[in-house]
């Protein structure tokens, strides 16, 4: 008998599906909705039969109660979440972010704080990607910047963050396959990766330039100890949340900008219904979010819904 045939097939009860949604929800803000229960059903039976347990009863049971020194709540994260990603992803909004948003910035740092932002003039341009999965996004950023002559560590510090312990392992490493450069011009390629046995290995130049750090986006009190940021790009993320998750992850997004600070999401996802707080700019490369400054008024809720449905029906129009 294989190893394989003799892997035992666990379904989940309603009861069981409900107790694990309900605690991956509460833990990380993933939502698993009742079409997704097989996909569920699935990944927690993988992490049965590693740890040989008898029943999904028994695995619930060891989540709730893990002693210190227990990473199996990391692990079972690790295999739910969706780390899909890629080198220049949406690239029209990171040429927002190169050439449009940084030029700005770095005239307001040179003004010492004019705009009102409050940044310190001459001080570094501050970057999250929240939910940066193994890392392709925040390399992105380091590289593009690099391209127009920005010195990461000097002009800009990049700060990176996931809640999976496997995808920043992946992030640090910096080694990647093919797929990862689906959308990468290869002369950048060549520039900052070396290649062996068919993988890149991102140059050590690029890996200093980025700040990984393990972070629950859940986690208000570690998410407290970053520092005010002028950029935060949370990208193909929030779409796994349920929407009052979605609504306190934008929140603490508002709380962590500068005024005037840019928030960057993926193309489906929007504020509607989740945030009336934030301006939508028309920069000429995409739209992106700002926390307004001081003094000014955000424009109506519904004229910001219509002009978020105009833009994702350009998005569909151009994939
Ligand atoms: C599809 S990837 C997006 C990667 C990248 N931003 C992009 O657009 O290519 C989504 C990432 O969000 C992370 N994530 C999901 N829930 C999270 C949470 N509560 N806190 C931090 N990261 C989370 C996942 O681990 C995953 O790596």
């Amino acid at each position: 008998m294989t190893a394989l045939s003799a892997r035992k097939d666990f379904k989940l009860s309603d009861s069981e599906f409900r107790m694990f949604a309900e605690l991956v929800r509460a833990h990380c803000g993933l939502h698993f909705a009742e079409d997704s229960r097989f996909l569920l059903e699935n990944r927690l039976g993988r992490r049965l039969h590693e740890l040989d347990l008898p029943s999904f009863a028994a695995y619930h049971f060891r989540l709730r109660n893990q002693g210190p020194g227990d990473n199996e709540l990391s692990m079972l994260i690790d295999e739910l979440t969706t780390n899909e990603t890629y080198f220049f992803r949406e690239s029209g909004q990171l040429r927002a972010l190169i050439h449009e948003i940084f030029p700005e910035l770095r005239l307001d740092r040179s003004a010492s704080g004019a705009s009102g932002s409050g940044a310190r003039k001459g001080s570094p341009i501050n970057i999250w990607c929240a939910g940066c999965s193994s890392g392709e996004e925040p390399y992105s950023i380091a590289i593009m910047a690099r391209e127009i002559g920005m010195r990461p560590g000097v002009d800009l510090r990049v700060y990176a963050s996931d809640i999976s312990t496997r995808a920043l392992r992946k992030a640090r490493q910096g080694i990647y396959r093919e797929a990862s450069f689906r959308e990468t011009d290869v002369r950048l390629r060549d520039k900052y990766f070396v290649e062996k046995d068919q993988l890149w290995q991102i140059s050590s130049e690029i890996k200093k330039d980025v700040d990984f750090i393990h972070l629950n986006l859940m986690d208000r009190s570690k998410i407290a100890l970053l520092g005010s940021m002028d950029v935060i790009l949370c990208r193909n993320v929030i779409i796994y949340f349920d929407s009052e998750t979605k609504g306190q992850v934008i929140k603490t997004f508002y709380e962590k900008l500068r005024p005037g600070g840019h928030l960057l999401l993926g193309h489906s996802e929007s504020l509607i219904n989740l945030s009336t707080e934030f301006e939508l700019r028309h920069l000429r490369n995409d739209l992106v979010y700002r926390r307004p400054l001081a003094g000014f008024t955000p424009r109506d809720p519904w004229h910001l819904a219509a002009e978020a449905a105009i833009r994702s029906t350009d998005d569909k129009g151009e994939r």
